[in-house]
C-alpha cells in the first residue's frame, strides 16, 4: 500500500481562462479573440466566455473542492483581467477585488492557494501590436504585471509559478497550428522559447524582491513528456535525445540550472537558427533559477528517426530531427487520444533527482479527460469515473516508488477540481473530480471526488 510522506500537498489544478469565464475582463486574450472571431475552430464551437464561471461560482465551488478533499489549489490571475493598461501595468479595480475574494475564500476554505502567472491567456493585444512572445519588450511587460501580482497578493499567496506548459505556447502558437494565430516557423518559436525562459527569469528576479520572505517560494510549471526511442537502433536512440532535448530541457535546464543544454545550443546554432541572446541576459537567467518544479505529466513521447534526412532541403522546423512513434499494444485513453504510461512518473522522479539536484518539486498535474461522462450516471446522479480513479491510483503508485527511492517530490494535483474549459476541445472531454452540468452550470461531486477526498485524508490508498 503506496504511503506519501506527512506533509504531502493533495491538490488540484485549473486556471484563470478555463473556468472563470470573460465577465468584466477589460481586455480580450488570445483565446478570447479567436473565440469571437472563429467560434467552429473550437469543438462545438464552445468558447471560453461562460467556461466554469467560477467568476460568479468560486465561493460554493471552493466549498465543493474542500469537500472533494483538495487541500491546495493551483489556478491562474489573467494578465487581461488584473490590468487596464498594459504598457504602465495600471491596475483594473474590478480585477483586483475579484482575486481578492478569490483568495479570500480560498484561505476560508483551508485552501492553500498555488498563484500561476501565464496559462497561454497573453493579451491579445500584444501579439497584435509586438508579436506577443517574439518580442523582448512584452517580456518587460509581464514582468511588471507579475510584479503588481506579487504586492497585491503576495501578503496571502506563498507559492508562485512563472509559467505554465510554456513549451505548449511555443507548440500550439509557432510550430503545430494548436493555439492562436496558428503560425508555422521553427526559427521563430526558438526566439519564442527563449523569450519565456528570460521572462521567467527576470521574473523570478523581481520576485526576490518583492516577496523575500524564506516561506514565500517560486517555480515554473512544465509538461514533462520523457522521450523513449522506438527501438535501440543508433538513429532512434539519437532521434529520442533531440526530442529530449527540445522537448524537456529547453525549459527544465534554464529553469533549473541556469543554463541552456550544450547540446541543443550547438544544434541551433550549426542549423543557423540560435535564438538572440545577450550575455547579460544569460547571466540573469543563470543567476534567477526556481526554488521549486511542477511537473504536469499526461503521456510519453515515443519518437523514431525521422523518414527523410535533416540535411533534406526543407525549412527549419524542430520534427526534422524526430518522428513521434505510435508503439503498437500501448494502452490508451481512446478520447483524447493520449498513450497512458503511468511508469514514466517515476522515471521524472528520477531523473529530476540524479540530474536535477533533486529540487522540491510536485506534480502540478495529472488527469484523464473522458467524453460522454453521462454513459457513467448512476440512479443517484453521480458519476462512476472508476477509471479516473484507476488512472490516479496506477500514476501514484509510480510517484511513490520514485518517492521511496528518495526523489523530493512534495504534492500531487489532480487535473482538475471542476469539469473545465479546455482550448481547443472545450468540453468534449471531461476531467473533474466534480461534475459540471454546463446547461445549469449545476456542480456536483463524482464517485473519485469521495476517492480523492480519503486520499487526502489519509495519505494513502489500496
Ligand atoms: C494541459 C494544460 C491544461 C489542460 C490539460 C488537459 O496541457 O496545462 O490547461 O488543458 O492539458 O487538457
Amino acid at each position: 500500500m503506496p504511503t506519501f510522506p506527512t506533509n504531502f500537498v493533495w491538490g488540484a489544478a485549473t486556471s484563470g481562462p478555463q473556468t472563470e469565464g470573460n465577465f468584466q475582463k477589460p481586455h480580450q486574450n488570445v483565446f478570447d479573440y479567436w473565440f469571437a472571431t472563429e467560434p467552429m475552430a473550437f469543438d462545438s464551437g464552445v468558447g471560453p466566455d461562460v467556461a466554469s464561471d467560477f467568476y460568479h461560482d468560486y465561493a460554493s465551488d471552493l466549498a465543493l473542492m474542500a469537500q472533494a478533499g483538495i487541500h491546495g489549489l493551483r489556478t491562474s490571475i489573467q494578465w487581461t483581467r488584473l490590468i487596464d493598461d498594459f504598457e504602465t501595468a495600471s491596475l483594473n479595480p474590478v480585477g483586483v477585488a475579484y482575486y481578492n475574494h478569490v483568495i479570500d475564500a480560498m484561505l476560508a476554505q483551508g485552501i492553500e492557494p498555488y498563484m500561476n502567472l501565464h496559462h497561454f491567456d497573453l493579451p491579445v493585444e500584444l501579439y497584435q501590436k509586438y508579436g506577443g512572445w517574439e518580442s523582448k519588450h512584452v517580456v518587460e511587460l509581464f514582468v511588471k504585471f507579475a510584479e503588481q501580482c506579487f504586492k497585491l497578493f503576495g501578503d496571502r499567496v506563498k507559492n508562485w509559478y512563472t509559467f505554465n506548459e510554456p513549451k505548449v505556447v511555443v507548440d500550439g502558437q509557432y510550430l503545430y497550428g494548436w493555439h492562436y494565430p496558428q503560425v508555422i516557423d521553427g526559427p521563430k518559436a526558438v526566439q519564442v522559447a527563449y523569450n519565456m525562459n528570460l521572462a521567467s527569469a527576470k521574473t523570478i528576479a523581481a520576485f526576490r524582491q518583492c516577496c523575500p520572505q524564506d516561506d514565500h517560494k517560486i517555480g515554473i510549471i512544465l509538461n514533462l513528456t520523457p522521450a523513449y526511442a522506438a527501438s535501440d537502433d543508433p538513429a532512434d536512440v539519437a532521434a529520442a535525445e533531440f526530442a529530449e532535448l527540445w522537448s524537456n530541457n529547453l525549459f527544465l535546464d534554464p529553469a533549473v540550472l541556469g543554463h541552456f543544454p550544450a547540446k541543443l545550443v550547438e544544434t541551433l546554432d550549426r542549423d543557423g537558427v540560435l535564438w538572440e541572446a545577450t550575455p547579460d541576459e544569460l547571466a540573469l537567467i543563470q543567476a534567477n533559477t526556481v526554488d521549486c518544479l511542477g511537473v504536469n505529466y499526461y503521456h510519453p513521447f515515443r519518437v523514431q528517426r525521422p523518414d527523410i534526412s535533416p540535411q533534406s532541403l526543407q525549412p527549419w522546423l524542430p520534427d526534422i530531427y524526430f518522428k513521434e512513434y505510435d508503439m503498437p499494444g500501448r494502452i490508451m485513453n481512446v478520447d483524447r487520444g493520449w498513450e497512458i504510461y503511468p511508469e514514466a512518473l517515476t522515471d521524472i522522479a528520477k531523473n529530476i533527482q540524479e540530474n536535477y539536484h533533486n529540487i522540491p518539486w510536485f506534480v502540478s498535474e495529472n488527469g484523464m479527460g473522458v467524453a460522454n461522462e453521462e454513459r457513467f450516471l448512476d440512479e443517484q446522479g453521480v458519476v462512476q469515473d472508476d477509471y479516473r480513479i484507476d488512472f490516479m491510483r496506477h500514476h501514484l503508485q509510480a510517484l511513490a516508488k520514485g518517492i521511496a527511492a528518495g526523489s523530493n517530490c512534495q504534492g500531487y494535483f489532480v487535473w482538475t477540481a471542476i469539469d473545465c474549459w479546455s482550448w481547443n476541445h472545450a468540453y468534449h472531454n471531461r476531467y473533474g473530480l466534480i461534475r459540471d452540468e454546463l446547461h445549469t452550470q449545476t456542480k456536483t461531486l463524482k464517485k473519485s471526488a469521495a476517492w480523492f477526498n480519503q486520499l487526502s485524508q489519509t495519505n494513502q490508498f489500496d
